[in-house]
């Protein structure tokens, strides 16, 4: 691998609070991928520079070789590089808080990326992202976008009509985290030793078949454990590590024990909760305090209050900073761009046929093999009717959600809220947006 060409990456979305574990993981990964150049790129300056501040002395303590910029000039960021890395959150946690608030006023579940939330995000996100794609082509048309930025759907959705022609990969850590977890129940070392069938949308999605390298089906012993215990893992049905997981994700990760007895043929994502189980997700939600609030007391602050004490103190050499070694599928989708490895991952990606009975413009997210020329699909066959009938609902939402955004439609965006499986019915959908519409004011499309 010593003969890998060293890249040079722009993160875009500087300020995030994941930039700083990213960093840390791309620095233990840099035998796989040499590193000559990284660069952060924000439209808050302020923001971006706490966290620049304490990586650029992690990077000058631990890679001094690698050159490090910090800008909100798009020219200088996005000039020379070959992946851009995006994570933007436009309009913040203000604004997450809001998404997640504004529906629960309404007997509705309030979520980041499912239901009237994620449309709310995906209405500011489109222009956001697509505004990226064009620095990209305009100072490095060569390179790759890989984008985390969320709601990743709509995102992907957006780019496929509005910019057909981008170098954007779409991509998703939730598969990675539940198959981390699944490892863990089959004990199993890593995720890298199964190779999984899967097909959905993203954040709605079904694991089909699970086999180890000699071909031997671990599904029947995941079903099984699934279905009693969610994706809470053996130690922490012993209570050793719960400590490590939020409160509300270990809800999620037990909750998909409910998921998974819908279908006893597959294994779900954890996201699908939010649209079978909508009504008791409402009735464990705080309207005063979403998970917005536990981030911004919780994540958001641990990462700001290291990054302020590493500029203090003027060294990393103690930071409480750990790589983020899940976010390491980026760097399996970078290397199989940069070195053509053939990597097989799941992607979000045009169907075009990998779902054979569902809509060939549909974004799904699939199995591909990565090569340099980019992601070829892995076909997964005919799906059955239950999660068809599903998946057609919700890519109808995001579509009309593309539409709406593209047009100006307020009918549109009405008739994607009213078509969430989420919300009850086309009034409370009404009182939904107009709520949302005066919320996002700053960042939506004039609605007619
Ligand atoms: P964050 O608010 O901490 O960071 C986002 C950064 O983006 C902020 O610094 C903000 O100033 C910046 N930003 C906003 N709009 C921008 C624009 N138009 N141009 C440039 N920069 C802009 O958010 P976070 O919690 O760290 O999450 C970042 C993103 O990553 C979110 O979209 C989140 O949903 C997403 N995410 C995705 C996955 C996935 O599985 N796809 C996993 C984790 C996080
Ligand atoms: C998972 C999902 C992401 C989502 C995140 C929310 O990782 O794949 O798409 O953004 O969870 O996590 P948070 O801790 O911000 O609620
Ligand atoms: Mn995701």
């Amino acid at each position: 691998m010593n003969n890998r060409k060293p890249v040079s990456i722009v993160v875009a979305g500087g300020g995030s609070t994941f930039t700083p574990g990213i960093i840390m993981m791309l620095l233990n990964h840099q035998d796989r991928m040499p590193i000559r150049q990284i660069k952060f790129y924000d439209n808050d300056y302020d923001r971006q520079k706490q966290v620049a501040d304490a990586c650029e002395i992690l990077l000058k303590e631990r890679a001094p070789e690698i050159t490090f910029v910090s800008t909100t000039d798009p020219e200088t960021a996005f000039t020379d590089v070959d992946f851009v890395m995006a994570h933007i959150r436009v309009g913040k946690y203000a604004m997450r808080e809001k998404d997640e608030k504004i529906p629960l006023k309404y007997g509705v579940v309030g979520q980041e990326t499912c239901g009237p939330g994620g449309i709310a995000y995906g209405m500011r996100s489109i222009g956001g992202v697509i505004e990226l794609i064009d620095f990209m082509e305009k100072y490095s048309p060569d390179a790759w976008m890989l984008n985390y930025s969320n709601p990743a759907a709509i995102v992907a959705e957006a780019t496929r009509k509005l910019r057909p022609n981008s170098r954007i990969i779409n991509i998703c850590d939730m598969p990675v985290g539940i198959e981390y977890r699944m490892a863990e129940i089959l004990g199993l070392e890593s995720r890298k030793d199964f190779v999984v069938r899967y097909y959905g949308l993203n954040h709605f999605g079904w694991w089909t078949d699970i086999r180890d390298h000699d071909g031997n089906d671990l599904m029947p012993q995941l079903k099984d454990y699934v279905q009693k215990h969610g994706y809470v893992t053996p130690n922490e049905l012993a209570n050793k590590h719960s400590e490590d997981v939020e409160a509300s994700w270990m809800h999620t990760f037990e909750k998909a024990k409910e998921v998974a007895v819908l279908d006893p043929d597959t294994l779900p994502n954890t996201y699908l909760k939010y649209y079978f189980y909508s009504q008791d997700e409402f009735a464990l939600a705080d309207p005063d305090y979403t998970r917005a609030n536990e981030v911004m007391d919780h994540r958001e602050k641990i990462v700001f209050t290291e990054c302020n004490r590493i500029v203090a103190e003027g060294t990393a050499v103690d930071t409480t900073f750990t790589a983020d070694d899940h976010a390491s599928y980026i760097v399996d989708l970078a290397t199989a761009l940069a070195y053509n490895t053939h990597e097989r991952m799941l992607l979000i990606v045009e169907n075009d046929g990998a779902i054979e009975n569902f809509d060939s413009t549909a974004m799904v997210e699939v199995p591909c093999i990565v090569t340099s020329n980019g992601p070829e699909r892995i076909c997964q066959g005919k799906i059955p009717q239950f999660q068809k009938g599903m998946m057609e609902q919700q890519v109808s939402v995001e579509k009309l959600v593309v539409e709406a955004w593209e047009e100006g439609s307020y009918q549109k965006l009405w008739q994607a809220l009213t078509l969430s499986k989420m919300v009850p019915n086309g009034r409370v959908a009404k009182q939904i947006l107009d709520d949302l519409i005066e919320a996002n004011k700053e960042y939506w499309p004039e609605l007619r």
